[in-house]
C-alpha cells in the first residue's frame, strides 16, 4: 500500500450500489474497506487486491467502534467514508406496521448513525476527509406505501444537513447522496414500473464524479427524475397530494 493511494470506507458494499462503488473506486487506484453483514460475499469481492473485507452489523454500535478501529489499524488512515448500507420491504410497508417501522428506522437512520459517531473524532482531529452518506429521493417528500422506509431517509438527508455545519468548521466535507431508481436486489422487490431505472455501475459513476470532480452537498441521479422531484418538493400540498394520488399505482 502507497503511503500516497486514497482510501475509502464502505458499507452496505455486499450488494447494489455500495458493491458498484467499491468497485469503481478499486479499478480508479483506491485502497477500499468494504462493510457489510454477509462475510463470505464479501470476501469474494475483497479477491480483488485493492479491496479489504471488514464485516459489520451497523445497528451494533460497539461493533462499528472496533470495525473503524480494525481499518484504522490496517489502513493508517482514511480519506472518505460512504455509508450506503439499507433495507426496504414494500410488502411490510403496505400496511402501517410499527415493529417493520422501527426496524428500518433502526438500519437506515441509527446504523448510519452509528458510522457517522464512530469516525467524527478522527475526522475532526484530522482536519479533512469527506462523510457521505446514501439517502433517497423517498426522502424528499412522503410517498404512498411508503410509511417506514420514506422516513428513514427523510430523517438521513435532514440528519446530513445538520451535521454539515458543525463538520465545516472542522475542514470535513459532508455530502448526501440521493439516488432515483437503481436495479439492485432491494429495488427487484418492487412491483410497479420504476421509471428511468438504472444499473448500479451508471450509480456507482455519478457518486464517484461527485466526489471528485464536484463539491456539492447533494450528489443525484438520473437527473430526468430527481429534477421532477425536486420540482415536486416545491408544490403546495394541495398540488403534490393530488398529483401522486392520481399518479401513483397503489
Ligand atoms: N436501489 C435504489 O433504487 C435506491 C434508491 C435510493 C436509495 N437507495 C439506497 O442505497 C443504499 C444501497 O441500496 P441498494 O439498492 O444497493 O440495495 P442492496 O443491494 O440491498 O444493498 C443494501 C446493502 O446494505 C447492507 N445492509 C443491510 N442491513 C445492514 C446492516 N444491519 N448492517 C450492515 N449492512 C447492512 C446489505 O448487506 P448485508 O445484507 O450483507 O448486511 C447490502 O450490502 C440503501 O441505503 C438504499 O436505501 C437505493
Amino acid at each position: 500500500m502507497s503511503e500516497n493511494q486514497k482510501k475509502i470506507w464502505i458499507t452496505g458494499a455486499s450488494s447494489g450500489i455500495g458493491k458498484a462503488v467499491a468497485e469503481k473506486f478499486a479499478r480508479e487506484g483506491w485502497k477500499v474497506a468494504i462493510s457489510a453483514r454477509r462475510k463470505e460475499i464479501l470476501d469474494k469481492i475483497a479477491e480483488n487486491q485493492n479491496i479489504s473485507s471488514f464485516p459489520l452489523d451497523v445497528t451494533n454500535e460497539q461493533d462499528c467502534k472496533n470495525v473503524f478501529e480494525k481499518i484504522i489499524q490496517n489502513f493508517k488512515n482514511i480519506d472518505v467514508c460512504f455509508f450506503c448500507s439499507g433495507t426496504y420491504d414494500p410488502k411490510k410497508e403496505k400496511e402501517m406496521n410499527i415493529e417493520q417501522n422501527k426496524f428500518v428506522m433502526n438500519v437506515n437512520y441509527f446504523g448510519t448513525l452509528n458510522c457517522v459517531k464512530v469516525v467524527e473524532k478522527y475526522f475532526k482531529e484530522k482536519k479533512g476527509g469527506h462523510i457521505s452518506i446514501v439517502s433517497s429521493i423517498a426522502g424528499y417528500r412522503g410517498l404512498p406505501n411508503s410509511s417506514g422506509y420514506g422516513p428513514s431517509k427523510a430523517a438521513l438527508t435532514n440528519f446530513a444537513e445538520s451535521i454539515y455545519f458543525d463538520f465545516k468548521k472542522f475542514n470535513v466535507r459532508v455530502s448526501v447522496v440521493s439516488p432515483g431508481f437503481i436495479k439492485t436486489p432491494l429495488t427487484d422487490k418492487n412491483e410497479f414500473n420504476m421509471p428511468f431505472l438504472r444499473s448500479p455501475e451508471f450509480a456507482a459513476e455519478k457518486i464517484y464524479k461527485g466526489f471528485i470532480k464536484s463539491n456539492a452537498f447533494e450528489i443525484h441521479f438520473p437527473k430526468q427524475l430527481t429534477l421532477l422531484l425536486k420540482f415536486f418538493r416545491i408544490l403546495p400540498y394541495k398540488i403534490y397530494l393530488f398529483l401522486i394520488d392520481k399518479g401513483v399505482k397503489r
